[in-house]
């Protein structure tokens, strides 16, 4: 996989991007300097930085953690990390568990499913919801929003995304009003809570907060199960390997999170001022795209690095990001891929891919990289 990639590391591998509108840009592509730079502070996320802070429809979105640089960054994650430390997730486990299985049992009897609108679809949304504390009964809605805002089509042409997002704004207010009335012990809650007191969240931020652990909470975490189901029943071997050995589960999620890693583009950064890195002169405002796909395939980091060996030990890939955005929900993700994977395959020994890897239809946009739907037989 990867060929251009391959092609930018060797020949280019901090390569001059120019945008439709005359802006120049960077892309970055070997792992030794994608880790620099998700680590170098002299990239920052805040685009208020860049484009000063008017409060338009996307900046409700961006109100949060992973567009904002020290201090406000420390604050913002420091508020929801508290459902996200491993010892809270790891409390999880039984309720994903049951999930999962309700899932599974959804299915039996059936001859070929969509395994991403039946189970790697609802699976990490609904955990999301209920940390949060919204109904994941409107999980189809939140599906349609989020992937209005990552794809950036609304899906349905009486719609614009503009449209998608002002109603999923309203409901997010209905939602919080429902909620101030009556707080639970769930995250929103306590967000609510914080920004009640001042000081600590204002009311955009509690917008983007919950936005952003919506879309991140389930977006990656689908392909990052869709791509293990199809990368296992493209490689019978490992497939084999592992069934044999299901210990082994753990590397395998990680090597799938390496080979066919479930975000393409999102780990963008800005030049927050003129300077040089790696012999090359940034420009104050320019955008720095970190290419973690390709980081994950260098040659110079992972020993046969086009090779997808679940024996693969501590691989330090970047499929969570590095630094201080590295993915806050990284627990949750390596728990509900371990379950999913291990539950999907442990009910159903006999699974295979009812269509050819060659006819499979990729997500647009260049956020996440998961396929659209993956048709598998059952048995
Ligand atoms: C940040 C990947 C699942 C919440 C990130 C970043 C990456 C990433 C690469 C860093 C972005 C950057 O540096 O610009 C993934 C992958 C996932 C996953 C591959 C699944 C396999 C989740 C889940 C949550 C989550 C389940 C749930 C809540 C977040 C948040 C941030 C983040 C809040 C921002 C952290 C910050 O800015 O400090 N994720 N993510 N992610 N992720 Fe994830």
């Amino acid at each position: 996989p990867y060929p251009s990639y391959h092609k930018l590391r060797e020949t280019d591998p901090i390569h001059a991007v120019l945008f439709p509108d005359g802006q120049r840009g960077w892309m970055v592509t070997r792992y030794e300097d994608a880790e620099s730079v998700l680590k170098d502070s002299r990239f920052i996320k805040d685009m208020s930085k860049i484009y000063g802070g008017s409060m338009d429809q996307m900046s409700v979105f961006t109100q949060n953690m992973l567009f904002s640089d020290p201090p406000d960054h420390k604050r913002l994650r420091g508020l929801a990390q508290k459902a996200f430390t491993p010892k809270m997730i790891a409390s999880m486990r039984d309720r994903i568990q049951e999930i999962t299985d309700d899932l599974l049992t959804k299915l039996e009897g059936q001859n070929q499913v969509d395994i991403i609108d039946e189970f790697a679809f609802p699976l990490p949304i609904i955990v999301i919801c209920e940390i949060l504390g919204v109904p994941s009964t409107d999980r189809d809605k939140f599906r349609m929003w989020s992937n209005s805002l990552i794809e950036g089509t609304s899906g349905d042409s009486n719609t614009t995304v503009y449209e998608h997002m002002n109603e999923f704004i309203q409901y997010l207010g209905q939602w919080f009003a429902t909620v101030r009335e009556q707080p639970g012990d769930d995250l929103i809650s306590s967000l609510i809570e914080a920004e009640e007191q001042g000081e600590r969240l204002s009311e955009s931020e509690l917008y983007g907060v919950v936005t952003l652990l919506i879309i991140a909470g389930h977006e990656t975490t689908v392909n990052l199960i869709g791509n293990t189901v199809l990368t296992l029943l493209e490689h019978p071997e490992q497939r084999q390997l592992l069934s044999q050995q299901p210990d082994l589960i753990n590397q395998a999620i990680e090597e799938s999170l390496r080979f066919n890693g479930p975000v393409e583009f999102s780990t963008t950064r800005w030049a927050g001022e003129d300077f040089e890195f790696q012999e090359k002169k940034f420009k104050k405002g320019e955008l720095v795209i970190v290419a973690l796909n390709s980081a994950n395939h260098d040659p110079e980091k992972f020993s046969n690095s086009e090779v997808f060996d679940i024996q693969r030990e501590k691989s330090q890939h970047l499929a969570f990001g590095k630094g201080i955005h590295m993915c806050l929900g990284a627990p949750l993700a390596r728990l509900e891929g371990e379950i999913a994977i291990t539950s999907l395959f442990n009910r159903f020994p006999k699974i295979e891919l009812a269509v050819d890897s060659a006819d499979l239809e990729w997500r647009p946009g260049m956020i996440v990289r998961g396929v659209k739907t993956l048709s598998i037989k059952l048995d």
